[in-house]
């Protein structure tokens, strides 16, 4: 019966949200509740509330030249959703731009539906067109569930991208000096219980990278990969990148090219 498992997962976010986290001896028990919170809500992922969302927005005809985004080009052909968001980033020849997921669904905004791409890159999280984009987001990525990462890394537009990714990641800035690697290139750290996998590897890039686009428990709401880099880049008390702009796209190629070969649990379920 599905509704007690989903009542018992909701007490124990009560428990965990009112749970000492002080005590370290409490870190691993407080895992375990966090693992097997994930696992009850594994059979009922709240996202696929916004996944569902997004599909009725990616069939519904919008903007200026009301049309849908069914015709849309993710890489795979017009209309191709399925395994899509795997492949992403890319290069593009239309655009001669290598594009992750939400730039290429801006593009296709603006190219099929007359949508401004400033109205998402201008927008604030999770308002507006930017809300649309998280639901689109939620939909293309359960497409890509359990497929395996296979970016294409020869075209030189997307190795230029990788050395881009990967100088960003290592770049130290910001008044405590952190680079990405600070807290992300370490075996076992943990920060507010929350395990940090380590990006520099392939089991740490598959693990942290394929499992986002995700769902936040601990504020209830969906997060984009756009949206997951920008608040890292807060968490390293640095400049907020341009949503969109080519570094986030350039960290994402550098983190999904160490991921390849790995299987996207998408969209993820986090703290
Ligand atoms: C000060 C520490 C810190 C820095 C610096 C930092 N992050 Fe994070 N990162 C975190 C924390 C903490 C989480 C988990 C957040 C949560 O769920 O609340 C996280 C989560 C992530 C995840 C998802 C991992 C997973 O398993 O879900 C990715 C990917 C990521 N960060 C990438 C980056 C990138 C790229 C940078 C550099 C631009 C960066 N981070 C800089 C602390 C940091």
């Amino acid at each position: 019966m599905p509704i007690p498992r989903r009542l018992k997962a909701a007490v124990m976010l009560t428990a965990l949200a009112v749970a000492p986290v002080a005590a370290l001896a409490a870190g691993d028990k407080m895992m375990d509740a966090i693992n097997e919170y994930r696992e009850l809500l594994a059979d009922g992922n709240p996202s696929e509330l916004v996944a569902a969302q997004g599909e009725e927005l990616w069939k519904t005809p919008r903007g200026p030249k009301k049309a849908s985004l069914e015709q849309c080009d993710l890489g795979l052909g017009p209309g191709v959703v399925k395994g899509a968001s795997a492949q992403l980033p890319r290069f593009f020849k239309d655009t001669g731009k290598v594009q992750d997921l939400e730039t290429r669904l801006m593009t296709c905004m603006e190219t099929l539906q007359g949508i401004d791409p400033n109205k998402v890159i201008n927008e604030r999280w999770l308002k507006g067109e930017r809300e649309n984009m998280a639901a689109l987001v939620a939909y293309v990525v359960t497409e890509s569930n359990g497929v395996k990462v296979k970016v294409d890394t020869r075209h030189p537009a997307m190795k230029k991208m990788y050395e881009l990714g990967k100088q960003t990641f290592y770049y130290r800035a910001g008044p405590m000096d952190f680079s990405c690697a600070t807290c992300h290139g370490d075996q076992g750290k943990r920060i507010r219980m929350q395990e940090l996998p380590d990006l520099r590897t392939h089991e740490g890039a598959i693990a942290g990278w394929g499992s986002w686009p995700a769902y936040r428990v601990s504020n209830g709401q969906f997060w984009t990969m756009q949206h997951r880099l920008n608040d890292c880049f807060r968490q390293q008390r640095t400049a907020e990148p341009i949503y969109g702009s080519d570094v986030t796209i350039a960290l994402s190629v550098y983190l999904a090219t160490k991921a390849n070969g790995g299987k996207m649990v998408t969209p993820g379920i986090k703290r």
